[in-house]
């Protein structure tokens, strides 16, 4: 006995399935997944991969199943940083989400520049979402089949995908997201499909376009199961106005029977003063506040969890500070204020 208990020690360096952290206990009681985005560069850190799997009820690859990571070259995939994701997360008692099938940002070479027609790229769409689906599934639940499709003023974003050249339904509209949502059913009919946008958490010509096309999708029997909403946002989100917008928002797409998930909320500061902090933890608890009150609301995610490995600073210069924990592992305001929002209300179905 004392051997074995000896031996699973030794084998298991980080966090068993049964040392959870008050963050993953604390969602679990409102039927929240509390999940995060991760990447497999960091899996040696031990810091790194204890929070991971102790604090967090499902990962998501950051970058591991974009295209052009697990379709570098034609007739090549490459699986093997997102199965190392994937097996940590089952070892953990984790769920995994799949990110994503059909975007128009990390495609690879091969594809960008293939010069394909449109009967070509269809194949090529084709074979990528059954391919990458069928490796995963029963282990990944849920995959955003389709990211970012539209522009802010609700019309279609030109993309390779949907008309230059497209995979022949270019000019028509939500028509090759349904055909990427049929090809994804088909190759596992058990998944959830998401379709997945950033700045359409509230009231607004973008949401307005996919509620749209949501809604259509739904009478027409389309298998799409549920919404993405990134929530990639900022303090200017923190008024009156934005929340009971996104709380709005939120119902009239639970009214159409679709599961809503919030898929990769960051909160990004101009400094880390003290005022900007606790004003960020008001904000992570407000949107996970939101998130509780809505029971269509399955998933709060955030994109990573520490802000030693963030996209902000990267892609927003000048801004950084997003995420629950600093870039030494401290647990940040935001760390509490989540946490109290999610020990302080109870979901009454
Ligand atoms: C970002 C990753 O975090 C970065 O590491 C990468 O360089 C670019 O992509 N919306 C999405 C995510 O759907 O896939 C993006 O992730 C962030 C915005």
């Amino acid at each position: 006995m004392a051997i074995l208990l000896l031996v699973s020690l030794v084998s298991c360096p980080v966090a068993g399935p049964r040392t959870k952290g008050p963050l993953r206990k604390a969602a679990v009681a409102h039927h929240i997944t509390l999940g995060t985005a991760a990447s497999a560069l960091h899996l040696g850190e031990s810091n790194y991969t204890r929070i991971l799997v102790s604090e967090f009820a499902q990962l998501e690859p950051e970058n591991e199943m974009k295209f052009a990571r697990v379709h570098p070259e034609r007739g090549r995939y490459d699986f093997r940083s997102a199965d190392a994701l994937v097996s940590l997360a089952e070892t953990h008692g984790m769920a995994v989400r799949g990110h994503t099938l059909v975007w128009h940002r990390q495609i690879p070479q091969w594809v960008s520049a293939g010069k394909f027609s449109p009967a070509e790229l269809s194949a090529i769409l084709q074979d990528h979402i059954t391919t990458v689906m069928q490796h995963y599934a029963s282990r990944v639940y849920a995959w955003d089949v389709v990211n970012e499709a539209f522009n802010a003023n609700g019309t279609m974003r030109s993309t390779i995908w949907y008309d230059q050249p497209g995979v022949g339904y270019a000019g028509m509209g939500t028509r090759y997201i349904e055909q990427a949502l049929v090809w994804a059913h088909a190759a596992d009919p058990k998944a959830k499909l998401f379709y997945n946008d950033y700045g359409a958490e509230v009231m607004n010509a973008k949401s307005d376009a996919i509620y749209a096309m949501a809604q259509d999708f739904k009478q027409r029997g389309v298998p799409l199961d549920g919404i993405g909403f990134q929530a990639h946002v900022d303090l200017a989100y923190e008024t009156p106005e934005g929340l009971s917008s996104f709380a709005e928002n939120l119902q009239r797409f639970a009214s159409l029977g679709l599961e809503l998930h919030i898929t990769e909320l960051d909160i990004r500061l101009r400094d880390g003063s003290p005022a900007s902090l606790d004003a960020q933890a008001k904000l992570y608890g407000e949107i996970a506040k939101t998130c509780v009150q809505q029971p269509a609301c399955k998933v709060l995610q955030t994109w990573g969890f520490t802000d030693k490995y963030s996209w902000i600073p990267r892609y927003y210069p000048g801004m950084d500070w997003a995420l629950l924990w600093d870039s030494e592992y401290r647990k940040k305001p935001a760390y509490f204020g989540l946490l109290a929002a999610l020990q302080g209300q109870r979901k009454i179905f």
